[in-house]
């Protein structure tokens, strides 16, 4: 008889533990993408699931006062089961707050078209969150507010210290200029490197990030992970958005060293990328968009090549430098260097200024028509370097 109570025991104790919701959410979330009329929210979780958000506008009713809009992650009409979760929530009102969180079901059993089993959902309203919030940019914004750091290289405190005034600052956002870890082993790296920390300090304040591949983010088993953490209006690497009154390239130099170089095991293809980018190139600085825009700004790692520059550099230089010259850019922003430089000499057969940031400031951007402020500060937050550029 204590046998049989004992195995009862045994039984409800595993039931109560298979009726638990297993699958946490494990890294995120992060803000993408914020445009007028949508943004993307991007997080992980502890195994495979299914993700949505919903969304609730910002009118001080209960998030549960109403059923509310759910956006799933899907792809082609079906929703994805995975590990990294990516929401487009579309349209929006521009400059306009919403509330939102995140769920997910987790996978129980997958048997494919026999039989799938999804957990109860888990999301941001057990971890006792508050909805997170997030405010589309008014197009009458005559200023732009960023703030830029790179070679971050997994120096995970570093980019803390760099970034923690932000919620009280509150730039608009905040743009990753490439190399936040040496390679992509795993996804982890790239949450341990820097992700994990922009998620627990930018997202509660409503910061979205802006992600530029460093030459870095090619190497590893996971560099093509790139993507699902930072989908893009184009699909690629390159891609433009507007805020305010700036026009943002965000272009791609790619690797540093020639696609045969052995370091690249016979995997690179970078050339063909560049060529097929500086293509897009031409068609964007023709575009209305870019030649109406007061303020036109390149986001980009690596430099236009010098007279020393390695064979990187020099790809740019040729392919992009000719398609942006005489084209009105006011600023290019980079990194690479890990020290900071003011290139306005032209050796770089440009014809703006380049500002290259160090690998441990900050560089904090303040633009409108009538100018550009570049302020750079380092960890302690003092303002070590500063430049402006006038328009008028
Ligand atoms: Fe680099």
């Amino acid at each position: 008889m204590k046998r049989m109570i004992l195995l009862w025991a045994a039984l409800l104790t595993t039931a109560a533990a298979l009726a638990q919701p297993r699958i946490r959410i494990e890294h995120g979330p992060y803000l993408q993408n914020v445009t007028e009329e949508g943004f993307t929210v991007i997080w992980s979780s502890t195994a495979d699931a299914a993700g949505w958000v919903e969304l609730a506008p910002d009118d001080g009713s209960h998030f549960y006062a109403a059923e509310r809009p759910k956006f799933y992650d899907s792809h082609l009409g079906r929703q994805r089961i995975g590990r990294m979760h990516s929401v487009r929530i579309s349209g929006l009102q521009p400059g306009t707050t919403y509330r939102y969180r995140i769920m997910q079901r987790g996978v129980v059993l997958n048997e494919g078209n026999k039989r799938v089993i999804l957990d109860e959902g888990y999301g941001n309203d057990i971890l006792k969150h508050k909805p997170y919030t997030v405010t589309t940019p008014d197009p009458a914004q005559e200023r732009v507010d960023f703030w830029v750091v790179n070679d971050i290289h997994s120096r995970d405190s570093i980019f803390r210290r760099l970034i923690r005034t932000a919620p009280e600052e509150k730039p608009d956002f905040v743009c990753l200029n490439g190399d936040l870890a040496t390679q992509i082993e795993t996804r982890q790296t790239l949450w341990d490197a820097c992700l994990a920390s922009a998620s627990e300090i930018l997202t509660p304040a409503g910061i979205p990030l802006v992600a530029v591949r460093g030459n870095h983010e090619n190497r590893g088993v996971c560099s093509g992970c790139w993507s699902d953490f930072f989908p893009t209006p184009t699909g690629e690497t390159y891609y433009t958005f507007r805020r305010g009154p700036a026009f943002f390239l965000v272009l791609d130099g790619c690797e540093d060293k020639p696609d045969s170089d052995i370091r690249y095991y016979g995997l690179g293809d970078w050339d063909a990328y560049r060529q097929r980018e500086a293509a897009w190139l031409k068609k964007v600085v023709e575009s209305e968009e870019f030649r109406t825009a007061p303020v036109r700004i390149i986001l980009i790692h690596m430099i236009p090549g010098g007279a020393s520059s390695w064979y990187g550099e020099q790809q740019i230089r040729r392919l992009f430098v000719p398609e942006l010259v005489g084209k009105g850019i006011d600023v290019m922003l980079c990194g690479h260097y890990h020290r900071y430089q003011w290139i306005d000499d032209g050796s770089r057969g440009v014809d703006f200024p380049i500002l290259v940031n160090s690998n441990v400031d900050r560089l904090a951007v303040s633009a409108d028509a009538s100018g550009i402020d570049l302020k750079v500060f380092d960890t302690a937050g003092k303002l070590v370097k500063q430049q402006r550029i006038d328009k008028k």
